[in-house]
């Protein structure tokens, strides 16, 4: 049990970052294993979550270096057919982006493999990938749980058929496990989305020199297309720098714009598959304006784009809100799958803005670290706010002189983005809460209360 106590905020000019990118550091950190060549990886996440995929590609035979405090990794590849079976059961931990991508890709080897997790992981539904990756020629069992097939799951390692899948969920997890697992199939894989979604492994195979197509399709998503390769391998980098995340930094973005500090964020990535809460935002009334001087005055959210890095575009982002009011509205539905990882703290800046958040057809929600529809409502209802659940969302009536009682005591459901959410209620109502578990914030973001405890006055 964690007591958390506020302190106050310092009003100035703080300009911080945040660690590196969740889902494209797990990406570099599988690819780079599946290369021939010695690749280094720069301010890698060292999360539990990417440090359990360091583990289960040193359990593949993949001899990986890393130093936790800088964020360097150094892999030697073992090349696309390199992998080695391994001794023991492969422990993603808490980890549903590790599971889906790393299953796709023991589908197609040659020896066989157990992938498991925590308590949460153990009840992930898991058909997503089974299906597709069956149509492929896989052969994974997994426990029946609930109408669905959960983890731990058991690969009988397979040759592979190339396939055309129309995802039925909109899941940048799924669409990646079934183009890793093209990787390794005979003939061409065809993905079709109809709700786009992030495409950090798009963008990582491209760099990568891999014949991948993407075609936009009438609707706002696209059909993605690999070839297999007989190698995979990194022209000219072989330092592969990670941009800061974005899903991390929009913690730090909500508590700006509901205290009014001034706050730059340094490099974040600003790939627009991840920076959707932006939009959604600017939706609301907050200002946003793209600028070459984010020193320069102004009322609302700049962001001065710099190099990109790995293909993702980059850049820095500075809150300084002073006369806008805080608005809520209704979150445009074919944005969700591009903020999914956001709803939390979303709902943080709902119960501080003016009028009703609505959030609907954000049923994945409830198949994520926690089923996050009832621990968002759970913790906002406890926090003082007035929620509605719904089967596929919540609204929220917000207030922008909301007050939290002291020393509620939230339980973040070892839900890593629902404590970081409960903990920016607290900082921003300088009001002290309790969280039962705070552990769990190290699954993304281990520094986090070293960077709040930056923001306050000195
Ligand atoms: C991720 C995709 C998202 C997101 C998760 C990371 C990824 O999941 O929620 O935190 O790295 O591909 P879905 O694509 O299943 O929604």
């Amino acid at each position: 049990m964690l007591k958390y106590q506020p302190k106050p905020l310092n009003p100035t000019t703080t300009i911080t970052t945040v660690p590196g990118d969740k889902s494209i550091s797990h990406r570099s950190i599988i690819l780079a294993s599946l290369t021939k060549q010695d690749i280094k990886i720069e301010k890698c996440l060292m999360s539990t979550d990417c440090l359990n995929t360091i583990n289960i590609f040193q359990q593949l035979g993949v001899s990986i270096n890393y130093q936790k405090q800088t964020g360097c990794v150094d892999i030697n590849g073992v090349g696309l057919h390199g992998l080695k079976a391994p001794k023991t059961q492969l422990n993603v931990g808490n980890s549903g982006t590790a599971i889906r991508l790393i299953s796709g890709i023991l589908a197609g080897q040659s020896f066989n493999s157990t992938l498991t997790g925590d308590a949460s992981i153990q009840t992930r539904p898991m058909k997503r990938i089974i299906l597709p990756l069956t149509q492929m020629g896989a052969k994974i069992t997994g426990n029946d749980l609930h109408n669905e097939k959960c983890p731990p799951l058991h690969i009988t390692g397979t040759a592979l058929q190339g396939i055309t899948y129309e995802l039925p969920i909109a899941s940048a997890q799924v669409k990646s496990c079934i183009l890793l697992a093209g990787l390794f199939a005979n003939g061409k894989t065809t993905v079709i989305e109809t709700k786009a979604t992030r495409d950090h492994t798009e963008i990582m195979l491209k760099g990568m020199g891999v014949d991948i197509k993407q075609i936009p399709l009438k609707s706002q998503g696209r059909s993605i297309t690999v070839i297999p390769p007989k190698t995979l391998s990194y022209r000219n980098h072989q330092t592969l720098t990670i941009p800061a995340d974005f899903s991390s930094a929009a913690f730090l973005i909500v508590l700006a714009l509901i205290t009014k500090i001034d706050l730059t964020l340094h490099n974040i990535n600003l790939n627009p598959t991840r920076s959707s809460l932006l939009n959604v935002l600017e939706g609301f009334g907050i200002p946003v304006k793209e600028t070459s001087d984010i020193t320069e005055f102004f009322d609302g959210i700049l962001i001065k784009r710099s190099a990109s890095t790995l293909g993702e575009p980059a850049g820095d982002i500075r809150i300084n809100i002073t006369n806008t009011l805080l608005k809520n509205g209704t979150v445009p539905t074919e944005l969700i799958p591009l903020i999914i990882d956001e709803i939390p703290i979303l709902a943080i800046y709902g119960l501080f803005a003016l009028g009703t958040l609505t959030v609907a057809e954000a049923e994945e929600l409830r198949v994520k670290e926690s089923d996050r529809i009832a621990t968002i409502v759970a913790m906002i209802s406890k926090l003082g706010g007035t929620i509605t659940e719904t089967s596929a969302g919540f609204y929220l009536q917000g207030n922008p002189d909301h007050t939290v009682s002291d020393h509620v005591c939230i339980d973040p459901k070892f839900d890593h983005r629902i404590a970081m959410a409960a903990i920016i209620a607290s900082v921003a109502s300088q009001t002290p809460i309790q969280l039962l578990d705070s552990e769990c914030i190290e699954t993304s973001f281990p520094n986090f209360m070293d960077i709040i405890q930056q923001l306050y006055r000195t």
